[in-house]
């Protein structure tokens, strides 16, 4: 069994499309084992994405992040990891597949509605700073 941490974006959020996104993940036969609508933080931004603090296009990502409440869940199940990168689909909305959650919803690559950890060790730290235990 494997955990990641999934967010519903600001831009899943304001389009009320949480229900839909998450049924996916739920028809999967996916577990939900925690989930809070927050806040982020610029700081909080920085944290999660610290492996992009310094491109170019980070103050305009740190601007999407926090513009609007998201949706943190720690998602559960066999090779949760790979199985839920695969459901959400390329980064840039244009490019991903029809079929996976940002190709069907998503014609950006910056408001892509779900972020999900891409490694077991990343989903290990990402869900520490959203779900400190
Ligand atoms: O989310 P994913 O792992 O697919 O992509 P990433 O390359 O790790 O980038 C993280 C997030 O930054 C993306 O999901 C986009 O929301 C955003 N991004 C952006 O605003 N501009 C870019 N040129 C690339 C990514
Ligand atoms: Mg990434």
């Amino acid at each position: 069994m494997e955990r990641s941490l999934v967010l519903l974006k600001p831009d899943c959020v304001r389009r009320r499309l949480i229900g839909r996104v998450l049924a996916r993940f739920e028809d999967k036969g996916l577990e939900i084992a925690a989930m809070r609508l927050m806040q982020v933080t610029p700081e909080l931004a920085k944290r999660h994405y610290a492996e992009h603090v310094h491109k170019a296009w980070y103050p305009e990502l740190e601007t999407f992040i926090t513009s609007g409440p998201i949706v943190a869940m720690i998602v559960e199940g066999p090779q949760a990891v790979r199985v839920i990168r695969g459901m959400v689909g390329a980064t840039n909305g244009l490019e991903a597949a029809s079929g996976t959650i940002r190709g069907d919803f998503s014609a950006s690559q910056q408001m892509n509605l779900v972020h999900a950890s891409d490694s077991p060790e990343s989903a290990r730290r990402e869900i520490e700073i959203f779900f400190p235990s």
